[in-house]
């Protein structure tokens, strides 16, 4: 079976697509330099599927170093491309480091496809492309609208380099997939999020408040536009999200597409607020999350959930998971980490 590339497969989605493809009989290597992981993420593939991909620790902007990778692994089919730094506040205080690594990182990857003829490229984007969009739920088709952080610009510009590359060299097959927010846990709780320090997200700073680590949430806003004022989001289980991986790179394997870049919303299709996943969990779980109401939070979209449509028909895939399944989930996997610790 083919071999497959993936950087920053040690991370929270890029893991659980490694799962996903080791269990679908692909083989891999992973490359990541472990900026945002642990090397014990290793252990929990392995528990789970059996099997042992081969692991890189080597920075996706080394080109040298990624010429050997390229070199070693000569039967790579395809890459896809996780690794990138991710913190939308960080963004902010250190734009050209975010530049560096994601721009970067991309380009390296391009070159050395070139040159070791790698056709197939699969590349994590994000509905924050999409900002604030005009109207609800956001289709493939809607416009662009200017970044809100040097991460998001850094998500646009690379659409816009693979478009490019694309467009001068046939042979290049890319599939853009924009997530929405992904969530959740694999079901053996033996892998997941790993957030450094103080959780910017929702979902691990609630799941940390439940467990004792925080003493409170905070919900940035309760006087938005929406049905009970807090922000409607799309939240999406990991896992769905790491099988779409599995199916757009056997689709391009396959030469299925009609164009040689595709871009997929991977979403859920339901918006849900703040407040309804706070009070899902609680009940979920029967675990009590203390929050108060606080100002809005800087930079925050109102409301944003996904048409996913066009990915449920040309891919075949689909979200499944109920929220309640994940976000039980994802408390699961808070209950492991306290174990570990
Ligand atoms: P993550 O931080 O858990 O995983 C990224 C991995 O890449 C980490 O293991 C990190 O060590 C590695 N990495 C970073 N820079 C690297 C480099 N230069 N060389 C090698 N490895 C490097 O993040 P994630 O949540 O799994 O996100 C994966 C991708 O999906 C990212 O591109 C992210 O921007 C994108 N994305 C994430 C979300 C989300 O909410 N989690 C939403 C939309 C898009
Ligand atoms: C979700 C909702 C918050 C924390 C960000 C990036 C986006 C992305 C995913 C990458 C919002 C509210 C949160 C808290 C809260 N990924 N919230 N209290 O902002 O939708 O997206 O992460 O591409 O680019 O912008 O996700 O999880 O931070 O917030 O009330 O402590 O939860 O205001 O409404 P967001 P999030």
């Amino acid at each position: 079976m083919a071999r497959i590339l993936v950087t920053g497969g040690m991370g929270y989605i890029g893991s659980h697509t490694v799962v996903e493809l080791l269990n679908s009989g692909y083989d891999v290597v992973i490359v990541d330099n472990l900026s945002n992981s642990r090397v014990e993420v290793l252990q929990g593939i392995g528990q789970i599927t059996g099997k042992h991909p081969d692991f890189e620790n080597v920075d996706c902007t080394d080109y040298n170093e990624m010429s050997n990778i390229f070199a070693k692994y000569s039967d790579i089919q395809a890459i896809i491309h996780f690794a990138a730094s991710k913190a939308v506040g960080e963004s902010v205080e250190k734009p050209v480091m975010y530049y560096r690594n994601n721009i970067d990182s991309l380009l390296t990857l391009l070159e050395l496809m070139k040159v070791h003829k790698v056709e197939n490229i699969v590349f994590s984007s994000s509905c924050t492309v999409y900002g604030q969009p005009d109207i609800l739920p956001v289709d493939e088709s809607a416009p662009i609208k200017p970044a809100l952080s040097p991460y998001g610009n850094t998500k646009q510009i690379n659409e816009e380099i693979i478009r490019d590359a694309a467009y001068a060299d046939k042979n290049i097959h890319a599939v853009l997939l924009r997530y929405f927010n992904p969530i959740g846990a694999h079901p053996s709780a033996l892998i997941g999020e790993l957030p450094n320090g103080i959780p910017n997200n929702l979902l691990p700073y609630v799941t940390q408040t439940a467990a004792g680590l925080r003493q409170k949430l905070r919900i940035f806003g309760d006087d938005y536009n929406t049905p009970d004022g807090s922000c409607i989001r799309d939240y999406i289980y990991v896992v769905d999200l790491a099988k779409a991986h599995v199916i757009a790179v056997q689709r391009m394997l396959e030469r299925k597409a009609e164009t040689n870049v595709e871009v997929f919303n991977l979403g859920t299709g339901r918006g849900l607020s703040v407040l309804e996943i706070v009070e899902t969990f609680k009940k979920v779980t029967g675990v009590d999350v203390p929050y108060e109401i606080v100002a809005r939070r800087e930079g925050d979209i109102e409301q944003v959930w996904a048409d996913p449509r066009k990915a449920n028909a040309v891919l075949g895939w689909k979200a499944q998971a109920t929220v309640e399944e994940t976000l039980l989930s994802a408390w699961r996997w808070q209950e492991h980490l306290a174990q570990q610790a």
